[in-house]
């Protein structure tokens, strides 16, 4: 019922199913009112709305009207309709005239598409009681609307609605305890009076609390979310589904949205888009009209704002570079740039999302990109390398660096025991320094993003420091540190190392090496000890590990291509970004030489066979696979004993591939016929 298509980081361009047809995601429901829309929102781009069932069930009229010709006929919308409950009638008038399960069974009976049970929206920062109990009521009313509707056969899905006010823990406790439940998709509920206070900050970690404890493979709507300033950075936290009544409730006051905030009509000097409202008119004309000719024209610009901001989102998701969007769009407000700050406090959980490689270069866009996922991970694959005895760096050069590295060093920076033997790549590893990723070895310098990344040549003092950090980290896992002098001052090195300057002329020399290029590039991608494994000619191994290691370069660029064994090809190296992807003696390779479950993905015994005829792999006969896969990587297919049956390409990241039940999970490349 929800598939992803495309992902960046958390945020997911999917697919959900309803019997009124397919939704694409994330997107915008805009909230009709059954009794007074006058703006049709299919005209300016709605393939999904919100309406509520509670307003329906309360007026005579509407009620029969709705039981009669059905919901889609009373509010003339053939496409996919979700319906809430009354439970925001609930929160702002303390009482409702329905129960529950009336309320579940009203929801059928009309045929909508998608049902709210009556949840409890428990405002932010009050008393941890109140929330507490409400948060158990949600729960109780959750099992009760997911049973009824399960015990009868409902057609219709079933949200279930995530509270626990701005308590993180209860926010945690009811994600998990609607989990466990059968429902179809979960909304964050009471997060209106955090987005009209411009508590963003509070906002993500009442977000991210929220979605890091629900499945992955359900769709979740953030509710009552309609101001397109925010919709970049919730779909960066895992939001799928918007709704709101932002668009005519800001018509209605004379208001426009757009992705900086919001303007007012008095204000308005010239018109803020080029939608067809804003190309007809001008703030002079809108101004002179009648209030509910100009309340219709400012919806329109108000929905043609939202849907183009979210045709943005997804566009940005499917070429990976959606944090770049959501670093631009929170600059407009410093709540915004608070919030983003706060983001990266999750960035631990935010990494096991974010893939390895994407089609668009990381961009610097300030000191918020030193936190993002891609730099956590290369830091901390930068230190648990294997190292070499003596370390030695370099200042930044134009990219790749080793084809534009000067040809030799005359003088370093010494940091460590001098001693008078020479520096080569045989006993140093060479890196350069650089921002944003701090340390990049030469042999990864093709490698995405440590190539496929742009930051300013004016560095900023955060960044400097983040990346000194690093080497500050690391210099004790070698006997000696060389240090261009260049970069002593640049970087601020001298106040936090010990240096003396030593003459290293002739006795320091990078020796490019393309077999250790590769071995390098095979244990970033793959894991400490791959190279060894992938690249070896060894007969005391076995078969399996003989044949003259030979690397075949393009001619035309000079790039690594193919790496065979032999005749055999291992690898081929992809132009793009550098990373290895495996053939069938690779796949063999890896298998018997990295135990445990490496890059392994396990399936159930009994579609073996459909592996091995390279069919691809569904999710749900997923049975394990290693944690550090990332949508994008190459993995190896495996039984339950271990028996290689083929490799491919993960779809979705590790969480992703154990969490969903439907679609697939890996692209088979090849598989071993029996
Ligand atoms: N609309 C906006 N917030 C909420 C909420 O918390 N619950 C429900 N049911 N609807 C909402
Ligand atoms: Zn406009």
């Amino acid at each position: 019922m929800f598939e992803i298509k495309a992902k960046d980081g958390r945020g997911r361009v999917g697919v959900l199913k309803t019997k009124h047809g397919d939704v694409k995601t994330p997107n915008l429901m805009p909230v009709i009112h059954p009794r007074k829309q006058t703006v049709d929102v299919s005209k300016y781009g709605a393939d999904i709305v919100i309406t509520n069932a509670y307003l329906i069930y309360k007026n005579e009229d509407l009620k029969e009207k709705a039981l009669d010709v059905g919901l889609h006929e009373l509010i003339n919308f053939d496409g996919p309709i979700m319906t809430d409950s009354g439970s925001f009638q609930l929160s702002v008038y303390g009482d409702v005239e329905i129960t529950n399960k009336e309320v579940i069974e009203f929801q059928e009976a009309i045929g909508t598409d998608i049902g709210t049970s009556l949840d409890i929206p428990t405002a932010p920062y009050v008393e941890r009681e109140q929330a507490e109990a409400d948060m158990e009521i949600t729960i109780e009313r959750a099992k009760e609307a997911i049973d009824f509707v399960r015990d009868n056969d409902y057609e219709m899905k079933i949200n279930s609605v995530v509270q626990g006010s701005t308590f993180l823990d209860l926010r945690e406790k009811c994600a998990k305890e609607l989990a466990k439940l059968d429902a179809d998709l979960y909304p964050i509920g009471a997060v209106v009076p955090l987005m009209e206070a411009y508590h963003y900050k509070d906002l993500v970690d009442v977000v991210m609390t929220s979605v890091s404890n629900m499945h992955d493979s359900l769709p979740r709507h953030l509710m009552g979310a309609g101001h397109p300033m925010i919709f970049a950075l919730c779909t960066a936290m895992g939001c799928d589904l918007f709704d709101s009544a932002a668009y005519i409730l800001y018509a209605e006051d004379d208001r426009f949205l757009t992705t900086r905030g919001t303007i007012k009509l008095e204000n308005l000097v010239e018109m803020p888009c080029s939608c067809e409202v804003c190309s007809k008119y001008t703030p002079d004309d809108l101004r002179a009209m009648d209030k509910e000719e100009r309340t219709q024209l400012i919806a329109q610009h108000n929905l043609h704002v939202s849907f183009g901001e979210l045709r943005l989102i997804r566009q940005a998701i499917n070429e990976g570079s959606l944090m770049e969007l959501v670093e631009e769009r929170c600059r407009a407000h410093p709540m915004l740039l608070d919030a983003l700050r706060q983001l990266s406090k999750y960035n631990d959980n935010l990494e096991l999302y974010e893939p390895r490689s994407k089609k668009s270069a990381f961009f610097y866009t300030g000191n918020e990109s030193l936190a993002r996922p891609e730099v956590l991970r290369h830091v901390n694959k930068i230190k648990e390398m294997d190292k070499k005895e003596n370390l030695v760096i370099l200042p930044h050069y134009r990219k790749p660096y080793t084809k534009y590295m000067p040809k030799d060093f005359k003088k370093f920076m010494c940091c460590g025991e001098i001693t008078d033997e020479s520096i080569t790549s045989e006993n140093a590893d060479f890196m350069v320094l650089d921002i944003p990723f701090g340390l990049i070895p030469l042999e990864l310098d093709e490698v995405y993003p440590l190539s496929q990344n742009e930051s300013p040549r004016n560095k900023d003092e955060i960044a400097i420091c983040h990346a000194s950090n690093l080497l500050l980290d690391i210099v004790d896992d070698y006997n000696q540190v060389l240090i261009a002098p260049k970069l002593v001052n640049e970087f601020d090195l001298d106040t936090v190392l010990d240096l003396e300057e030593y003459p290293y002329s002739e006795n320091v020399k990078f020796i490019k090496d393309d077999l250790a290029r590769v071995k390098a590039v095979a244990d970033y991608q793959f894991g400490n000890g791959a190279g060894d494994a992938l690249f070896c000619n060894d007969k005391s191994k076995g078969d399996l590990f003989t044949g003259k290691i030979k690397i075949e370069k393009s001619r035309k660029t000079g790039k690594i291509r193919h790496i065979y064994a032999g005749k055999d090809i291992i690898v081929n190296m992809r132009a793009s970004d550098s990373l290895l992807i495996l053939s069938k003696l690779g796949a063999k390779r890896l298998h018997a030489s990295l135990g445990g479950i490496q890059n392994r993905v396990i399936i159930d015994n009994s579609v073996e066979s459909f592996a091995r005829d390279g069919k691809s792999v569904f999710a749900k006969f997923v049975k394990d696979c290693d944690e550090n896969i990332r949508s994008n990587d190459e993995v190896i297919i495996v039984n339950e004993d271990d028996d290689l049956l083929a490799f491919g390409k993960a779809l979705l990241s590790h969480k992703e591939i154990m969490d969903f039940k439907t679609g697939q999970a890996i692209k088979t490349r090849k598989g071993f016929k029996k």
